[in-house]
């Protein structure tokens, strides 16, 4: 194995579009990498010092949506342009402006999803910058890119995360693995034999492998796309 000095590769990493409104009400957009999810309703982000920054002072609210393979050439833009240098900045990037629902901050609609935040904390700050933890006050997904069970669904998305050791933006692709309680929930809805434990089959009928999974587990066990799944209770 090769040895690296340490490095920020913590890899992939998030492309999040951080909206903010100036004190005239224009909005302005940043990209941010270095964010993650915090706790249950909050994310945190390390944000430098920018024409985001000063937004942030006047009421501490903004948006982050998340980036797309159609909108990656706007939001690379948005992140190494600073609308301090371009007052064009935003028109620039074509996106569709509206307010949000429930903060003082854009929404960009052509991105599937975007969550509504307020600053409930800032960690070390100094002039040029600090960490941020901020509390998730509501989400926005255009019902284009619901799944059928009514939720967000990644794939439609066409989702980008950031390559931070070759500085490029990298496409998630399909579904690896799901969830064997998604495969037979069905059949583990109408459990009306109440069984403690469930036959699992994985594969085609006459070479299946068969896994005994008790009925309280099943939703830790993951096949891959494609894998046949049957099961009985036992
Ligand atoms: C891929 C990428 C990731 C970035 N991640 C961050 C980040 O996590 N935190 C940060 O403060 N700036 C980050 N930046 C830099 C800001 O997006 C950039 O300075 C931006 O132009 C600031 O815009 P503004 O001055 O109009 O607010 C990133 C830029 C790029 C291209």
């Amino acid at each position: 194995m090769k040895s690296f000095a340490p490095k920020p590769w913590v890899v992939p990493q998030p492309v999040l579009i951080i909206g903010t409104y100036n004190k005239e009400g224009v909005a302005n957009a940043m990209n941010a990498a270095w964010a993650g999810q915090w706790d249950m309703k909050e994310i945190i982000i390390s944000m430098g010092n920018h024409v985001t920054t000063d937004n942030l002072k006047l009421g501490g609210e903004f948006t982050v949506a998340f980036a797309t393979k159609k909108t990656m050439v706007a939001s690379d833009f948005v992140g190494i342009v600073s609308a301090k240098n371009d007052p064009k900045k935003m028109e620039k990037t074509g996106w569709n402006i509206k307010k949000a629902n429930m903060v003082n901050a854009p929404v960009f609609t052509d991105f599937p999803m975007t969550l509504e935040c307020r600053i409930k904390e800032k960690y070390d700050e100094s002039e040029t910058g600090y960490y941020l933890v901020a509390e998730i006050v509501n989400i926005l997904v255009d019902e284009k890119y619901l799944a059928e069970d009514g939720n967000p669904d990644m794939e439609k998305m066409e989702l980008i995360v950031f390559d931070p050791i070759h500085h490029s933006y990298i496409q998630l692709g399909e579904k690896a693995s799901c969830r064997v309680r998604d495969k037979v929930s069905r059949v583990i809805r109408y459990n009306e034999s109440r069984s403690e434990s469930v036959h699992v089959f994985l594969g085609p009928v006459e070479e299946r492998a068969v896994i005994e999974i008790p009925c309280r587990d099943i939703a830790e066990h993951e096949v891959c796309p494609g894998v046949q799944v049957g099961c009985e209770f036992v």
